[in-house]
């Protein structure tokens, strides 16, 4: 099993779950985040001053899958997500040792089918 984390930009939350939704998942989790990556935020300026906004809100999906879905699901984020401009996000891939579905007691795989 691997966990998929996903930093996206906000709007491409609902595209993303419709087309997440026709390649089939087995649930995820989304967070309001803040963050920034390699730009460090945005810099404005006005009336001749400039200000640094350093956190630029972002989304966070996670979803944890069967090492075989992995592939397919990292490409339909970026067939969504990727407009080839600085700040589409990032995708992080980890190993998950084990689930537990509380209601059943499933475990592994069984958990997340
Ligand atoms: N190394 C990192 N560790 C943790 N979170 C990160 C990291 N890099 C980016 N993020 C998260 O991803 C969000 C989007 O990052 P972003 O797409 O701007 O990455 P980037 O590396 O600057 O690439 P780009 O040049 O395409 O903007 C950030 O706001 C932050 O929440
Ligand atoms: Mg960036």
């Amino acid at each position: 099993m691997k966990k998929i984390e996903a930093i996206i930009r906000p709007e491409n939350l609902e595209p993303l779950r419709l087309h997440l939704e026709s390649l089939g998942y087995p649930g995820m989790s989304v967070t309001e985040i803040v963050g920034h990556g390699k730009q460090r935020g945005v810099t404005h300026q006005w009336r001749g001053t400039q200000y640094k906004t350093p956190f630029l809100p972002k989304i966070k999906v996670e979803l944890v899958v069967s090492d075989k879905l992995v592939d397919k699901l990292i490409e339909g984020i970026l067939d969504v997500c990727a407009s080839g401009k600085v700040g589409d996000g990032k995708i992080f891939v980890y190993k998950v040792d084990d689930a537990i579905r509380i209601s059943s007691k499933e475990t592994g795989e069984k958990a997340i089918d």
